[in-house]
């Protein structure tokens, strides 16, 4: 029997090239080697305000990028967080042997207090438990992340070892699995790509949308004009012909900044080309499967009835470690 390991995304908006290239690319090469679980989790994503009216939209949404994406439902199960209760029963028991403090120093809590100080809510505290009970649930053994989760696996890694230390031998103790995107930029240059701060490529924009995206996205601030050579190792364009761009390409267009040889202009239009041929296919994927939505909503609760048993199972031996379960 394959192994699982479980990862997710937030239903907050569009998916973009940030959680393709550091997550869900990774997840699609893992799905022969594991039956790993994806996760939308609805559950996380109401720790900030949102519209109820909209969420089943962005859950949809959310499920036909995978798929469009390359998940494969009978390699993989995909699934919504709150079809499996499992995942907040297990998130309580965390909450008892997790202590306060631990929690609030967590980087991305201190952040999305800046981000939203008039709603500062239990559920953002506990943000990190519920994310460790989802990886602990189907007993994870790797999670490929894109880089700012690392903080949430170094924390779940100690909520294994103290369930462990508690209450006997449980749960392995997670490694992330970091990609060559686990840090992808936004088109500001400086910030992570964030659908929060509107500086993304999302996996269904159009030719236009990235044509006019990158003509107005931040290189070498320091190179003015064509002529003025340039430094590639702080130009995020570059960083990002080396996800996208072939060796050769890598090399001429470095080179050419450094030498001038190559504008900014000419070295976005390699990059140009290569992200059109990789999103165009996911976007028409994409409109197809939301044109059936019936059969998105299928593959959900396909993927639910799958996980459950699994996720019960793990919940019977918890319960029985922690001594609730007397029947
Ligand atoms: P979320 O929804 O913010 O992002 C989903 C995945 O995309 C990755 N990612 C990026 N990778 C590279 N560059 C970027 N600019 C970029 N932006 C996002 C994220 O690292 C993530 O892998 N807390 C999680 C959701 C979650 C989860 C889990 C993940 C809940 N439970 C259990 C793994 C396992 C989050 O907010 O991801």
């Amino acid at each position: 029997m394959k192994k699982h390991f479980f990862s997710g995304i937030q239903p907050s908006g569009k998916l973009h090239i940030g959680n393709y290239l550091g997550a869900i690319k990774q997840w699609i090469a893992l799905q022969d080697q594991y039956e790993p679980v994806f996760g939308i989790v609805d559950y996380h994503a109401m720790t900030v305000r949102y519209d109820p009216a909209e969420m089943g939209e962005r859950v949809l949404d959310a499920a036909a990028s995978y798929l469009a994406a390359g998940l494969d439902p009978s390699k993989s199960i995909l699934m919504v967080q709150s079809d499996v209760p499992e995942h907040t029963e297990l998130a309580w028991i965390m909450n008892c042997i997790t202590p306060m403090g631990r929690l609030s120093r967590i980087p991305t809590f201190k952040e999305k207090v800046r981000q939203h100080p008039d709603n500062v809510n239990m559920g953002l505290f506990d943000y990190p438990v519920l994310m460790a009970a989802d990886i602990l649930l189907y007993k994870s053994e790797i999670v490929p992340v894109g880089e700012d989760q690392v903080p949430h696996l170094e924390f779940t890694r100690e909520v294994a070892r103290r369930f462990n230390a508690v209450f006997g031998e449980t749960f392995p103790e997670p490694a992330e699995v970091l990609s060559t995107g686990a840090r992808i930029l936004g088109l500001d240059g400086v910030n992570k790509m964030s659908k929060s701060l509107d500086n993304c490529i999302y996996l269904d924009d159009t030719d236009e949308d990235i044509r006019k995206k990158l003509a107005t996205a931040f290189t070498d601030p320091a190179r003015k004009r064509r002529d003025d050579p340039g430094d590639p190792d702080i130009c995020n364009i570059m960083n990002l012909h080396r996800v996208f761009s072939t060796p050769e390409e890598q090399k001429r267009c470095a080179e050419g900044c450094r030498e001038a040889s190559i504008g900014c202009v000419d070295c976005k239009k390699i990059l140009m080309g290569h992200m059109m041929e990789m999103i165009a296919p996911l976007r028409e994927r994409k409109a197809d499967l939301l044109a059936r939505p019936d059969d998105v909503r299928d593959i959900l609760r396909a993927g639910a009835e799958r996980a459950r048993p699994i996720a019960r199972a793990t919940m019977d031996e918890v319960r029985r470690a922690v001594g609730v379960s007397v029947t």
